[in-house]
């Protein structure tokens, strides 16, 4: 089976036919890979226990389908483009063989220093080639990778490491992100003076910022790689893994207060990556594909390295940021590297088009023939300017719907095949089948509705369970709704069938395309010593989509309210989590709207955040109304930051 559908009609026959027969569908479709032994099963399933396994008794290595497999007709063919931060640095080109070569020798470095199949390897580096080898060398050898974002702080690196029991950490002395550097290797010291299980850090060389080695446990990549030289760079064969074992765990933010560490696992999640990321966009031999996500999060995950290295494309990643040296420099890649496709966020979109038009004009963009979204919603305004600007009104736009949990895109257009509309993800993708429900959990039907949306059929890609807590992802996504997986989003679908996803429903926050629970962000700012509670909401902000905010009351000093309590509120939530969940405003209250169960009446604070403070609903539950009054008589308005 082609894994490109040419034409709308082709579409339309092939979900059909992945709807009547789903099991027969994905197996067409995971024929188009590379596998030792085949499945006796291609999917058991029930949403109860969860229990899913999508080609049961196959045997396969992710790695011989990103990379063995193209090494005679790919093998010169660049796997990856790395541009470096500072465009005067030299940019990298790894081809197919010069990119497999690299991840054998990185597996052996793995062996020598006593990782095996199933054990738990953390990575905290920055958006380098090493990372895309160490993740790859990695699933080579069947341990499990758990990236964690650069940008999280050493008490949430420390979180995931324990929660995985990692044995290994692989770290950089530093990284750049525009005109800054960040302290890797001294973040993850801090974190591991709680991490017991950590044997081994290997460090890369980025920076050159002076790092503390630990005798014992500290080695550096270079000098790892000089030993594995002198043993002559034996190849490393893949091992062969089942289809069901775990590939990768990547933790994300729930309405809980706790990350949940996302399992997937590698036949399923290979197929899906693949699968979706050729259809979608349409992808042809020689393209150059620039995915600006960080590989820290799903989307580098499956978009810039299994996604598009199973498929023999061309994958670009950028360490630097949109802003630096100028709001051009995005486009400066393009125009360098004659990018052909570009898949990037809202947040990044509406930054560099309210940074202006003379960013783009005079680059020369016409290499450009497909454009890509993901992270949010992407507003019309948005929409337009890439569609104008960036795509030269020639540039079908991909606004990709989906999840960590899901591995790969749900709802998404295919390039050129079949329509857009702006602010829409459109359509299901072939084997995917949405459904809208009620808060009771009944159907709701026909077009121009809107509901909770669920999946009610398994795709290849889904999770399968959340690391060491199987009750926890049975809770999170197949308790609310019988039989269904719930995403967690609202979504409309309009007179033509044409879906819209219309953000969270549960209190999790969408900042940036950074997923952040409320609750997480709480309990950071609780931890502060003058504080005694706070609740925290989103409010529309015009570059991040959402912005935090969080109502503090403080302890004896509630009088205090100045900038600097904010500030020190700032650096606790940036110690406990990570600079990107910091408020964007805090208002200090000498208390919360509570019911007279002492549940904190979330819409209330909502609406204030809001600014829309005409109509607050009924208030007469509130244990003191009083204090909604004095909330809304000191509401931050405006774009003022904390
Ligand atoms: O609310 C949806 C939003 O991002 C959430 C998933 O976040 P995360 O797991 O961090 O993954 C982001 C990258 C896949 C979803 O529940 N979301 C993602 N893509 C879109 C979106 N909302 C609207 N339109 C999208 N295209």
């Amino acid at each position: 089976m082609e894994l490109q559908d040419k034409t709308f009609e082709d579409y339309q026959k092939t979900y059909q036919h992945s709807v009547d027969k789903p099991e027969e569908f994905w197996a067409g479709i995971a024929e188009n890979f590379y596998w030792r032994r085949k499945w006796n099963n291609v999917l058991s399933w029930n949403f109860k226990e969860p229990a899913i396994k999508w080609f049961e008794g196959a045997k396969v290595n992710i790695t011989e389908n990103c990379l063995d497999r193209h090494i005679y007709n790919l093998g010169d063919k660049p796997a990856i483009i790395w541009e470096p931060n500072d465009p005067n640095e030299a940019y990298r080109v790894l081809s197919y063989k010069q990119l497999l070569g690299k991840v054998e020798q990185f597996a052996n470095v793995l062996k020598n220093n006593g990782i095996h199949k199933g054990d738990r390897v953390c990575l905290y580096l920055p958006m380098v080639p090493e990372l895309a080898i160490a993740v790859l060398a990695c699933a080579r050898i069947g341990a499990i990778h758990s990236v964690v974002f650069g940008g999280f702080s050493a008490q949430s690196i420390a979180d995931r490491i324990n929660d995985a029991t990692c044995k290994l950490v692989i770290t950089a002395d530093g990284g750049f992100r525009g005109t800054k550097t960040i302290d890797l290797k001294n973040i993850v010291d801090d974190a591991l003076v709680q991490c017991k299980s950590v044997e081994r850090v290997i460090v890369l060389t980025r920076t050159r910022t002076p790092v503390a080695m630990l005798k014992g446990r500290d080695v550096w990549w270079e000098d790892e790689i000089k030993k594995v030289e002198t043993q002559g760079n034996p190849a490393y064969p893949a091992e062969e893994m089942d289809a069901e074992d775990t590939l990768f765990i990547l933790y994300t933010s729930g309405s809980t207060g706790k990350p949940k560490g996302v399992v997937h696992t590698t036949g399923g999640y290979m197929v899906y990556t693949g699968y979706t990321f050729s259809n979608a966009f349409q992808y042809q031999p020689g393209e150059v594909y620039f995915c600006t996500a960080d590989i820290g999060w799903i989307t580098g995950h499956s978009y810039i390295i299994y996604g598009p290295l199973s498929q023999g494309a061309t994958s670009l990643m950028f360490e630097g940021v949109p802003s630096w040296p100028d709001s051009g420099r995005l486009w400066d890649i393009v125009a360098k590297h004659r990018v052909n496709i570009i898949y990037t966020a809202p947040t990044a979109i509406r930054s560099l088009m309210a940074a202006g038009d003379e960013y783009v004009e005079g680059k020369d963009l016409s290499s450009i023939t497909k454009l890509g979204s993901v992270g949010e919603p992407l507003n019309e305004e948005a929409w337009h300017w890439f569609d104008e600007k960036i795509g030269k009104g020639k540039a079908p736009i991909v606004d990709t719907y989906w999840q960590t949990e899901t591995g790969g895109f749900l709802i998404s257009p295919i390039a050129g095949v079949t329509p857009t509309k702006p602010g829409y993800a459109l359509l299901p993708l072939p084997g995917v089948q949405p459904i809208l429900v009620d808060e009771q959990g009944a159907e709701i039907t026909g077009n121009g509705v809107s509901g909770n949306l669920c999946i009610k059929f398994p795709w290849p890609g889904m999770l399968r369970t959340t690391w060491g807590d199987h009750e926890r992802c049975r809770q999170t996504y197949f308790s609310t709704y019988e039989n269904l997986y719930f995403t967690g989003d609202g979504c409309l679908r309009d007179e033509s069938g044409y879906y819209r996803i219309t953000g969270r429903v549960d209190d999790v926050l969408n900042v940036s395309g950074h997923r952040i629970g409320t609750a997480e962000v709480e309990n950071a700012i609780n931890m502060h010593s003058d504080v005694v509670e706070s609740a925290v909401v989103g409010y529309p902000h015009p570059v991040k989509g959402q912005g935090i905010y969080a109502f503090v009351v403080s302890g004896e000093h509630h009088q205090i309210d100045t900038e600097l309590a904010r500030q020190d509120i700032n650096k606790t939530v940036a110690r406990i989590i990570g600079a990107i969940a910091k408020p964007d405003k805090i208002q200090f209250v000498s208390g919360l709207p509570k019911t007279r169960s002492g549940k904190i009446m979330r819409r209330i604070l909502r609406k204030i955040a809001e600014g829309d403070t005409s109509n607050l609903g009924d208030t007469s539950t509130l244990l003191d109304p009083e204090v909604v009054n004095e909330i809304k008589a000191g509401a931050l308005t405006g774009e003022k930051t904390s």
